[in-house]
């Protein structure tokens, strides 16, 4: 009999995916749906208590609720527990300046734009700052084409992930999709001649699988509550809260797999029985 085939788990790579955590500072009187900073301390905690432990968080903007430096210290501190680098993008409600200095270790680019390059094992992080500062949508200007050429021409011997917060696709949820991506076409021919390995991101807040110039693509799902799942042309903006979750991106050579993991207080995973599992 032929032995299986083992996939060894040496050299693999975890992220956790992280995103549109919208941290409230202390102090800040805003108007929640849902207790923001407790949604992500669940997480937080999930990430630290599952086996085998995460390499890196990666966490695609919409980190806090308005760019407030008082935001940026609960996200600090909120972060802080998970123990492993922190791989922060702007999004639509960050400020550049305030994600630049609340996390001084990342390699911030000597760019406007708050992008940066980095390696976990042998994956590389390609993170492009695709936010419009003041505008909801994003914007890819010649600046970052130049920028993300570049960054993903360089020679790199592993899997290389390409992380934004503006999903680079039409999702289909038009209130959502009206808020733009400037320059999508050219960010489309960009990642079709240099193809990395995956795209991730976020801002729909609902998780959407799709493929992008030859790439396969994932808007990991918020931690605060989601966008409901409408498809209708010219649809009401409704909200829908489902349970707190991320995405675990497993880098295994040129493998790239990634899960969803719900995170609910009420329900710990559980040892069934065999006889329960093939009844
Ligand atoms: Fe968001
Ligand atoms: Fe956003």
């Amino acid at each position: 009999m032929r032995e299986a085939e083992v996939v060894t788990a040496a050299g693999r790579v975890l992220l956790a995916h992280l995103t549109d955590l919208h941290v409230v500072g202390d102090g800040c009187d805003d108007e929640l749906h849902v207790d923001n900073n407790a949604r992500l301390a669940a997480a937080v905690e999930s990430i630290v208590a599952e086996s085998p432990a995460v390499d890196a968080v990666l966490a695609t903007g919409d980190l806090t609720a308005w760019g407030r430096p008082a935001d940026y210290a609960k996200l600090a501190e909120l972060l802080t527990p998970v123990g492993c680098p922190i791989l922060p993008l702007p999004g639509n409600h960050d400020d550049r300046d305030g994600l630049r200095t609340t996390f001084p270790g990342v390699p911030w680019s000597d760019v406007e734009h708050a992008s940066w390059v980095t390696t976990i094992g042998d994956v590389r992080i390609v993170a492009l700052d695709s936010t419009l500062p003041g505008k909801p949508g994003a914007e890819f200007d010649s600046a970052r084409e130049e920028w993300l050429r570049e960054a993903l021409g360089r020679v790199h011997d592993g899997p290389t992930i390409l992380a934004l917060h503006h999903p680079p696709f039409r999702t289909g949820i038009d209130w959502m999709d009206r808020s733009g991506f400037l320059g999508l076409d050219r960010f489309t021919a960009v990642v079709a001649e240099h193809l990395p390995d995956r795209i991730v991101c976020g801002h729909l807040h609902r998780p959407i699988t799709t493929m992008v110039g030859g790439v396969p693509t994932q808007v990991g799902l918020s931690t605060i509550e989601a966008v409901h799942l409408d498809l209708a042309d010219n649809p009401r903006p409704r909200l829908i809260i489902d349970p707190v979750g991320y995405n675990v991106v497993a880098a295994d050579g040129p493998t790239i797999v990634t899960h969803t993991r719900f995170v609910d207080p009420e329900n710990s995973a559980f040892e069934p029985s065999w006889a329960d599992l093939y009844a």
